[in-house]
């Protein structure tokens, strides 16, 4: 068995690898291939790597390269996660939509639209080149803005073994599993949306709805949630107060778009650019770690949730333990408020045969518009991702519910399109 990691070198790789070596049994005689274009952190993840496989007392062997067509050859199973243009482009995705006042975010609004543009063409050639080197081999993806970079490739290759992933379900999870002092892995979400845009209608328990129970505690989900990436979670509390339903954390941002806006604007930094501070650190806790017999990490890049996801996936496909997972995909029918044909995130079965959706009931009137207008923001974004067409970008933005006018769309695209210009070869 072949597993590869293309954007080997994240400070989130190596919780994915223990997170991957809680299932060695699984993974045992395999190989596990690091690839990425930045050589000097692969070597220090590798090391760690073979560090931890050492400690954990795995049969894998992890093998390092810069060349991605040699690692792709041959395998299984590839987690795709790189971040295109690096944290220095999401700080300008941060940054751009700010100065035109407006919110500026990773995945979200303008700055969510023109992550799209610069990481849409590199995942297409990566699932191409897969295609040619190993047919076989299921595509795991996490690189963002997720939602986007599934539709693109569910309209460029409908028939690809691709599932699109986000660990904000699986945060929710955790969270809920701390109220009801249960292990995570036994909550369930009926989770009806897109990526990044979504509610779960009825949280089960071993399969049951524990719903009405958990609204009882509805205030505790703020506190414990808060220790989840993205933190700030009163507007979660809200929303789920509001509607009796548990909302991804990320609708927030436009339920409450401008008191988040006003807080973006006092602080002095950027999200990006306080990771840009803090990766040296981590990397240099990664290179001390690699260099003793039995690894420890002390440090971490981001929530639990996101490396157990990532690698349960993974071994419920490789070991053909059939899990539930809320995964983005073809639409279907999945989410009868959206299209049938775009991406839509929903629950799944996965096994070693691949996925099997679960049918969500119908969103209510009450909270329906806002996804389709954000699903027909970003359909329309993809569009321009794949064509370059800058006129379709703008409109794209203008349809987005955080971009607040069509002269401002006109403004902050050209602008963003300039600032990611090497990144871009659709719009040159
Ligand atoms: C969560 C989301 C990811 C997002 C990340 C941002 O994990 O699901 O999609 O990339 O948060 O966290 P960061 O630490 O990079 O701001
Ligand atoms: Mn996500």
């Amino acid at each position: 068995m072949k597993l590869v990691i293309i954007g080997g070198a994240s400070a989130y790789t190596p919780d994915i690898i223990d997170g991957l070596l809680k299932e060695k049994a699984v993974f045992a005689g395999g190989e596990l291939a690091l690839h990425d274009v930045d050589a000097e952190n692969l070597q220090v993840i590798a090391r760690l790597a073979r560090g931890m496989v050492r400690a954990a007392e795995a049969e894998l062997t992890v093998t390092a390269t810069v060349d991605r067509a040699e690692a792709v050859t041959g395998a299984d199973f590839i987690l795709t996660q790189p971040r295109v243009g690096g944290l220095k482009h999401r700080a300008l995705d941060e940054r751009i939509p700010l100065k035109h006042g407006m919110i500026g975010q990773e995945t979200l609004g303008a700055g969510g639209l023109a992550f799209a543009w610069r990481t849409i063409p590199v995942i297409l050639e990566i699932v191409e080149e897969v295609q040619r080197l190993a047919p076989k081999a299921w595509i795991i993806n996490y690189a963002n803005p997720a939602g986007m970079v599934t539709e693109a490739v569910i309209r460029k290759f409908p028939e690809a073994r691709f599932i699109g992933l986000c660990d904000m379900p699986t945060g929710v999870q955790w969270a809920i599993g701390k109220i009801l002092r249960v292990d995570f892995h036994r909550i369930g979400l009926d989770y009806a949306g897109i990526n990044h845009g979504g509610w779960s209608q009825r949280v089960l328990l071993d399969g049951h709805d524990v719903t009405p129970r958990l609204r009882r505690w509805a205030h505790l989900l703020g506190p414990v949630a808060g220790v989840m990436p993205l933190g700030e979670e009163t507007g979660t509390v809200r929303l789920f107060r509001r509607f009796g339903m548990v909302p991804d954390p990320y609708l927030r941002y436009y339920y409450f778009t401008d008191q988040i806006l006003a807080k973006l604007k006092r602080q002095n930094k950027t999200r990006a650019e306080v990771l840009m501070d803090r990766l040296p650190q981590l990397y240099g806790h990664y290179e001390t770690a690699g260099a003793k017999e039995r690894p420890m990490l002390t440090m971490h890049r981001g929530h639990q949730s996101h490396a157990d996801l990532a690698s349960q996936v993974i071994a419920a496909m490789a070991s053909g333990r059939r899990t539930r997972f809320v995964i983005q995909q073809r639409n279907g029918g999945a989410v009868p408020n959206l299209p049938a044909d775009g991406q839509a995130q929903f629950p799944a079965w996965v096994d070693a045969s691949g996925w099997e959706r679960i049918p969500m009931p119908r969103l209510s009137d009450e909270v329906a518009p806002l996804l389709q207008q954000v699903k027909a923001s970003e359909s329309l974004n993809v569009t321009a991702a794949l064509t370059g067409d800058v006129k379709t970008a703008i409109e794209a933005a203008a349809a987005n519910p955080l971009v607040p006018s069509k002269e401002l769309a006109t403004k902050v695209v050209h602008e963003l399109i300039a600032a990611h210009r090497e990144y871009l070869p659709q719009f040159r």
